[in-house]
């Protein structure tokens, strides 16, 4: 079963460990990027990790959540060849596979509720990216961060 990347800081700590024996139980294995406690700390540090751990191509997909998803995603996709997107609601989440070919996902632990969570993370590792027309506009930002 597929190997998933996730991170959180010390505001998604306690969802985190909900979501990990959630995916557990679906059979995936999660490697935990940390924060390990609900001790104060600082969202980029997990969400680079991840970046960089889907980035190097060990994983292809990653899960990250902080208080909103906000800090945590834009600091992975400081790091190349990351698409994170921040989702509410599964529907958004299932789009960015399959227009946009997201690599992580995010979440906020002070946004979305335990079960809403869980349908998000459901749909969003259900749907494939569809290429055709989609793939060159991912190009597009692809290229652009490759050269710039
Ligand atoms: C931590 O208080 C909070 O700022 C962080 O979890 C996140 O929401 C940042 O975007």
């Amino acid at each position: 079963m597929e190997k998933l990347a996730i991170g959180s800081d010390h505001a998604g700590y306690e969802m985190k460990l909900k979501i990990i024996e959630y995916l557990k139980g679906k059979g995936y294995e999660c490697v935990d990027f940390g924060t390990h406690s609900a001790d104060s700390c600082n969202y980029a540090e997990y969400g680079i990790a991840v970046g960089k751990a889907v980035a190097s191509g060990e994983f292809r997909k990653g899960i990250l959540i902080c208080g909103t998803g906000v800090g945590i995603s834009i600091s992975a996709n400081k790091v190349n060849g990351i698409r994170a997107v921040v989702c509410s609601e599964p529907l958004s989440a299932r789009m960015s596979r399959e227009h946009n070919d997201s690599n992580i996902l995010a979440f906020g632990s002070r946004i979305v509720g335990i079960e809403l969570a869980k349908m998000i993370v459901d749909e969003w590792l259900a749907a494939e990216f569809q290429g055709g027309r989609h793939a060159a506009r991912v190009a597009t930002i692809t290229d652009y961060e490759q050269n710039r």
